[in-house]
């Protein structure tokens, strides 16, 4: 933490809007003033100037039972016609929403009144299955159309969509399954990744065998004809669903405050918390930001966001902020490294693409690749460039703009979270003049302060936690079933001032420096780990006694995963300690999923703990990222560091 505050204090450089940029920015400096003098009226106007209301509104915020805010809460709508149905009714319906790129090469477009269709389609199979209103539908499908198909349909008939990562395992799923018990998961029989065909139906049979049976029908998109087994009664093929449904549909509206979607993410505690969000407050959110963050022409422009459906990125700024807007998009399928290293570039060639959001990480996977991979593309259709998950180092932002923008495109960091549901601090391209390095300020209409771990506001450039001082429409409701962590997670340390988890510093221009999380969860490829599940994944396993999980700095990644395991007396001369790390590098894959295996696993004979039993993990990421180690008086043992530390160094 203290590295990056010294660092980022010493980047200077400036980078002030074009005029060429400035004169046709779709952000306004008056908003900021619109939204200072009176910031309920100002979300109320977003409201209704970017949604479609079948009932207006007439209350903007109802804040009497905090920690849950009520927006917009007497109005109703319909989430899915404000994506699609309007802008065909609107004239629109032959604009291009979606330009689908397979891996293996394959492309579909869909129009926005093909799109409609579909999910009318969609909607009426959802409901012939006997999916009503609240409902709740796991969504473990490829990044294809029908994910984006099946969210809208879900939406559509007021059912609550749960997206969960196709990167996660059979138990993650499971898990997911039963906290929410959903009623019916849409799947494929499996998508294409660096190659080859993964399988993902195998995962749901194998996950809903291990669930509490709430589950009663499985759709199946056939994707990768890949080998599938067939329950009889409960798979139901998607394409032969939808080619019985018939392609109208009259949509309900449904309350502003009508749940939209659990997705979940990450805690302090081994279970994945279901963060629940609304509909009106987070539609006009997503929709606001997307316009305003990424100056969107919805007539000119093609957006690409490369992030999965399966995080809260892909909801946001792949499903619904976007198709709100009526842009024109793409969504890619694979890895960015199949079958060639350029395959983004050659994705943005080929479609024009003049927006692109991504994370740091893919940022300095293709710096470290070169110049020359790029070099062989054209990307002057590029005119801005976002970035998300993580904060971006000053070096990689600079090559970012300079090597993907052409030196001349604004690059726009947003901070947020799952659980804010939509971008809370950005630059607004044409207005802000840019610093790389630093997310800049909060939108119009977002009030965020950094606060001591008193809860006095901190003046001096000085870190400190970063918090959201008033409720925000795309905030979450609640953690689905359980109000308690809600309250605890969030609310306990500052009363009804939100609290992030994030470190921060403001500097003297009053720019926003994130620097890191301040609790126990790792961001990795801007991917939430938590500590507490990859260690209760590993003291699962029959060999482990004791597991302690730290995240370390990774020049790639971010963070990388790192794990410190005691192996059962019993059981230590069974292998040697290669063989332990490999079976538990393998087993977090497994238990978890892919992104959670840890790049290391270290043997050790014991964990560093205060005499009260309290696992140091301070020390164990003091000896992996190379520092002298700190202060070890309060060990109960001051000699294990030591030998950690000795084997560290041998390996
Ligand atoms: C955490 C939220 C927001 C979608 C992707 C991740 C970190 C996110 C930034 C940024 C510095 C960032 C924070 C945050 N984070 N964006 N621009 N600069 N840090 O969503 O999985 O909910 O993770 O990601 O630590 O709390 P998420």
């Amino acid at each position: 933490m203290t590295d990056t505050i010294d660092h980022t204090l010493e980047e200077l450089r400036r980078f002030p809007p074009s005029q060429h940029f400035s004169e046709q920015a779709v952000a306004t400096e008056a908003e900021y003033h619109e939204a200072a003098a009176d910031r309920l009226e100002f979300w109320a106007h977003r409201a209704r100037e970017l949604l479609e209301w079948e009932t207006p509104f007439t209350r903007v915020l109802d804040w009497s039972t905090p920690p849950v805010a009520r927006w917009f809460d007497d109005g109703t709508l319909n989430v899915s016609v404000n994506c699609l149905d309007r802008h065909v009714a609107a004239g629109n319906g032959d604009r291009i929403a979606l330009h689908f790129e397979g891996e293996p090469g394959d492309s579909r477009s869909y129009s926005y009144a093909e799109l409609t269709t579909a999910v009318k389609r969609a909607a009426n199979a959802l409901s012939s299955l006997g999916v009503t209103a609240g409902d709740r539908v796991a969504i473990y499908l490829p990044l294809i159309p029908e994910a984006v198909i099946a969210m809208l349909a879900v939406a559509r008939i007021g059912a609550i969509h749960s997206v969960v990562f196709g990167g996660f395992s059979a138990e993650s799923l499971a898990s997911r399954i039963d906290d929410a018990e959903a009623s019916l998961v849409i799947t494929a029989d499996g998508g294409y990744r660096k190659g080859r065909v993964f399988p993902l139906k195998p995962t749901v049979d194998e996950a809903i065998a291990r669930t509490r049976g709430s589950v009663r029908q499985v759709l199946v998109v056939q994707r990768g004809d890949n080998d599938i087994d067939w329950q009889e009664g409960r798979d139901i093929w998607w394409h032969e669903a939808l080619a019985d449904a018939s392609p109208n549909h009259t949509p309900q509206a449904f309350a502003a405050e009508h749940p939209l979607f659990i997705l979940y993410t990450s805690g302090t505690t081994g279970r994945p918390k279901g963060i629940l969000h609304t509909s009106g407050g987070y539609l006009t959110q997503a929709a606001f930001t997307h316009r305003s963050v990424f100056d969107l022409h919805p007539q000119t422009d093609v957006y690409w966001c490369t992030a999965d459906i399966g995080w809260i990125t892909g909801h946001t700024y792949v499903v619904y902020g976007p198709l709100a807007n009526g842009a024109t998009q793409v969504i890619y399928e694979g890895t960015p490294d199949t079958p060639h290293p350029g395959r983004w570039w050659e994705i943005i060639e080929k479609y024009g693409v003049t927006i692109l959001y991504t994370a740091p990480t893919a940022i300095r996977t293709f710096m470290k690749l070169g110049t020359e991979i790029p070099g062989r593309f054209d990307l002057r259709s590029l005119r801005l460039l976002g970035s998300v998950g993580e904060p971006i180092n000053p070096e990689a932002w600079v090559w970012y703009r300079d090597v993907i923008g052409g030196g001349t495109t604004p690059v726009v960091d947003t901070w947020w979270q799952t659980e804010t549901g939509a971008i809370m601090i950005s630059a607004l391209p044409g207005i802000t003049t840019l610093k790389p390095g630093s997310a800049q300020v909060p939108i119009p209409g977002i009030n965020i302060d950094i606060l001591t771990d008193g809860g006095a506001p901190v003046t001096s450039e000085d870190g400190g936690l970063l918090v959201v001082t008033d409720p925000w429409p795309s905030m979450l409701r609640g953690i689905w079933g359980d109000s308690e962590r809600f309250q605890e997670t969030y609310w306990d340390k500052f009363g009804d001032k939100y609290f992030a988890g994030d470190g921060a510093r403001r500097d003297a221009d009053g720019d926003i420096w994130l620097l890191g999380r301040v609790d126990d969860i790792m961001n990795v490829s801007g991917h939430r780990l938590s500590t507490a599940e990859i260690e209760s994944s590993l003291v699962a396993h029959p060999w482990t006694a004791e597991a302690a999980v730290i995240g370390v700095s990774d020049a790639i990644t971010g963070q990388a995963v790192i794990a410190y395991c005691v192996i059962k007396q019993s059981h230590e001369s069974d292998h040697d300690p290669a063989e332990f790390e490999r079976v538990l590098r393998d087993h977090v894959a497994k238990e978890i999923g892919a992104i959670a295996r840890p790049k290391r696993v270290y043997i050790v004979g014991e964990l560093p703990k205060t005499r009260s039993g309290k696992i140091m993990r301070r020390l164990l990421r003091d000896v992996a990222e190379g520092r002298p180690i700190g202060d070890t008086t309060t060990l109960a043992d001051p000699a294990v560091m030591k030998l950690i530390e000795q084997m560290s160094r041998a390996r």
